[in-house]
């Protein structure tokens, strides 16, 4: 197994090459983004896959759940995302069309049918369950979906899948099983305001660094540490010795 160490010169990542992982055993790695800061550090990261999931209606746009987010807001996203976007291949959730943005598959836990499903509970638990996913799986597997994501279920039928179907399987909350991993970049950073699910490992807590950033500029500002001279810009030489002459002159006029 060959891993892409951080920094060195990398490849594009393609379809093809996510396939190639698979055969390899070689694990994909992938995370959300939203926005073209968050898009670059990801894609600098060496993360194979960049999402533009439709999470991003609770992580950035403070809806209750993702049946809200719009297209037009999904492309938003979507094209800030691009732009910051190198080497990784970038995957949109919902019907994008533009851009060669390739189509992937998702089933178990999935977010846009969290009312049909009764909220959000693990799903495929029940044999019959179990084998409507496989189905599932094996029908948008010949139907040539680029990836197919396995949110929710249990290891066991993660695992099946995983072995079942010919495109990598990318999991969330579906075991160490699957070809690849997939986290919300919101949730390892500790950015999404309440706890966490079972399956998600907090790798950062950026709500911490952003909250004391906020607070410390605040302080400076009603203190009056910021700006400092050295921050501010200054005239040039010339410039301030013909501004005094002027003001000087308008000082003796009054006189
Ligand atoms: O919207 C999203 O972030 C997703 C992942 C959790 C798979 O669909």
């Amino acid at each position: 197994m060959s891993l892409t160490p951080i920094g060195e010169p990398r490849h594009k990542i393609t379809v093809a090459s996510l396939r190639e992982k698979k055969l390899q055993h070689e694990p994909i790695t992938c995370l959300t983004a939203y926005d073209y800061a968050s898009a670059r550090l990801v894609d600098e990261a060496a993360i194979d896959i960049i999402l533009v999931g439709d999470s991003l209606a609770q992580t950035m746009l403070g809806y209750e759940n993702t049946l809200s987010v719009t297209i037009e807001e999904m492309l938003h996203h979507t094209r800030a995302v691009r732009r910051g976007v190198k080497n990784a291949l970038l995957v949109a959730d919902m019907r994008i069309i533009d851009a060669e943005i390739p189509v992937t598959g998702h089933i178990g836990l999935t977010p846009q049918s969290v009312n049909v499903m009764g909220g959000y509970k693990v799903q495929g638990k029940s044999l019959a369950a179990v084998e409507q996913l496989m189905r599932d799986a094996v029908a948008l597997d010949r139907a040539g979906v680029a990836g197919l994501y396995l949110e929710g279920i249990p290891r066991e039928v993660a695992a099946m899948i995983t072995a079942e179907v010919e495109t990598p399987t990318i999991g969330i909350g579906a075991g160490p099983d699957c070809d690849g991993q997939v986290l919300v970049f919101h949730d390892i950073l500790n950015l999404t305001f309440g706890p966490p699910a079972k399956f998600v490992r907090r790798y950062g807590d950026a709500a911490a660094l952003i909250t004391h950033a906020v607070q410390s500029f605040r302080a400076d500002v009603v203190s009056r540490q910021y700006p400092s001279d050295g921050e501010s810009y200054h005239l040039p030489k010339e410039t301030r010795g013909a501004l005094e002459t002027v003001l000087e002159r308008k000082r003796a006029m009054r006189r």
